[in-house]
């Protein structure tokens, strides 16, 4: 078997190289579950995988799980196989698609072990748009200054659905945030994860919407320059698809994003990867006390 690895970027990103035949090999899963690790985001060019090779390779690298049932576009045909699409045929709701323009991690708001990693396949491209980048939020911790790291250690940050769609709506009806509120959790994390293997990462995202004690706009201050540092670019691969690319990201330690795209052609086809540690959980009404205070 031919199986090759090499660097996308310096600090992010790596391309594999392996005949679809061997995708759900010893070795090719050996390899991937190892480079996750190390490059966050690897790519399979145009290795045209099927929904069942998807579904065995996710099944392969874990427990897979939908967080998106009850979003339009999980369909009854392959439930677990989620499909990210614009085309008001297939999706009634693009809110959560709009929402993927703007930083963020996966399944975040949901009150279970944040997604180990997430496996997505271009099916149909739009013409113009479409690239997704991404950030290694493992190195946006590492390369921070020493003082920087102690202030930022034990502080909590309140994540929410409302804010993931606010630059999608501005502010949303009362009736859509209620809807929001049945569909996901208002969820305290940890700003900097340590792992159960000793590692540290940054957790931000779109959905970051305060820090616990802090009044509103010193934690959304603090939050938007932690999200700009960890852009940085030599911390971010751009992936430019081609159709038939197969792209798997270690969901855990990287923040994801779209460049904007319109034509209703594009379909991706996503799974989903359970992870096992759940760094955060429910927020208390008492953590969520000055976020929503102006000073
Ligand atoms: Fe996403």
């Amino acid at each position: 078997m031919s199986l090759t690895v090499e660097p996308a970027k310096p600090r992010i990103g790596g391309i594999i190289r392996v005949d679809k035949n061997h995708l759900l090999d010893d070795e090719t899963i050996e390899t991937v579950r190892r480079e996750l690790e190390q490059r966050g985001v690897l790519v399979f060019p145009e290795l045209n995988a099927s929904d069942e090779l998807q579904l065995a390779f996710t099944d392969r690298l874990g427990d897979r799980v939908n967080f998106t049932r009850k979003v339009p576009g999980s369909d009854s045909e392959t439930p677990d196989v989620y499909k990210i699409t614009l085309d008001r045929k297939l999706n009634t709701e693009p809110d959560y698609v709009l929402g993927t323009f703007f930083w963020h991690v996966d399944g975040i708001t949901i009150d279970q072990p944040l997604p180990k990693a997430t496996v997505l396949s271009a099916r149909k491209l739009s013409a113009s748009g479409g690239a997704t980048e991404f950030a290694n939020l493992y190195a946006a911790y590492d390369l921070l200054p020493e003082a920087e790291k102690r202030e930022l250690e034990n502080l909590r940050v309140i994540h929410t659905v409302e804010a993931a769609v606010r630059p999608v709506h501005g502010t949303p009806s009362a009736e859509r945030i209620e809807r929001y509120r049945n569909l996901a959790a208002v969820m305290e994390q940890p700003l900097v994860w340590t792992h159960e293997d000793g590692r540290k990462s940054l957790l931000l995202g779109t959905h970051a919407d305060g820090i616990v004690g802090m009044p509103g706009a010193h934690g959304r201050a603090l939050l938007t320059r932690l999200q700009q540092w960890a852009a940085q670019p030599d911390l971010v691969y751009t992936h430019n698809w081609t159709e038939g690319d197969l792209v798997i990201w270690n969901n855990q330690g990287v923040m994801h994003r779209v460049v904007p795209y319109t034509d209703e052609g594009r379909i991706m086809h996503r799974t989903t990867i359970a992870g096992k540690e759940k760094p955060g959980h429910v927020a208390s009404d008492q953590e969520l006390e000055r976020i929503y205070q102006m000073a």
